[in-house]
């Protein structure tokens, strides 16, 4: 069945408490979304980061956001990470990536968990580090109810090319190091982007 997508720009649909998106139409299956225009940022929000084994890169933006939201003083906003996969559950975060963090200042904590579908009721942004993870968090969404809750974190970079953050786990130093800066980027760009679309509903 074709889906038809309203591309009228004028057309704001309210689609969950807080947000407005800038294209919707209704299909048998769901609801297909357009991008998000505007989102009640001053409400307290609650980020997702996942990557795939959730001891690297999702554990990694966690305490980055963390440490970026306690610098601009944004009380209400609330970070946590998750795997797709179960490989690490329980695992504190991977001992290089946690050293390449702390040499930026950065003390990585946490306990890997595995993404679950509760989450996307959990969570008001849900950022994945790869297109891999991108899919498989969708993958848990059959009916498209919460895709625009879902982004890939590399699209709010500002200074990196980077479409995916690169999984460091079976490379050197210079990858743990890569994700660090690549991450300080997104994560500052995803702020500044909540801020700009930020409107009180
Ligand atoms: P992460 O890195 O997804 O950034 O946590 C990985 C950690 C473990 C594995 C792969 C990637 N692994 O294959 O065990």
């Amino acid at each position: 069945m074709a889906l038809s997508i309203c591309r009228d720009i004028r057309c704001l649909h309210q689609i969950g408490q807080g947000y407005t998106c800038s294209a919707s139409a209704l299909v048998p299956w769901g609801h297909y979304l357009g991008e998000i225009v505007s989102y009640d940022f001053d409400a307290m929000t609650k980020l997702l980061f996942v990557c795939l084994g959730n001891i690297c890169r999702s554990p990694s933006a966690e305490n980055i956001m963390s440490h970026l939201l306690r610098q601009r003083q944004l009380d209400h906003v609330e970070c946590d990470s998750a795997g797709t996969s179960s490989y690490h559950i329980g695992s504190p975060p991977d001992r290089r990536m946690a050293a390449a963090a702390q040499q930026q200042g950065i003390t990585l904590v946490g306990q890997a968990r595995q993404f679950q579908a509760a989450d996307f009721e959990r969570f008001d942004w849900i950022l994945a580090m790869d297109d891999d993870n991108y899919r498989d968090i969708l993958r848990l969404d059959p009916d498209g109810r919460y895709g625009y809750k879902v982004r890939k974190i590399c699209e709010f970079c500002r200074h990196h090319p980077d479409t995916e953050v690169p999984d460091p786990y079976y490379g050197g130093t210079e990858g743990f190091r890569y994700v660090i800066d690549l991450l300080m980027d997104a994560c500052g760009g995803f702020l500044d982007w909540l801020e700009e679309v930020s409107v009180a509903s």
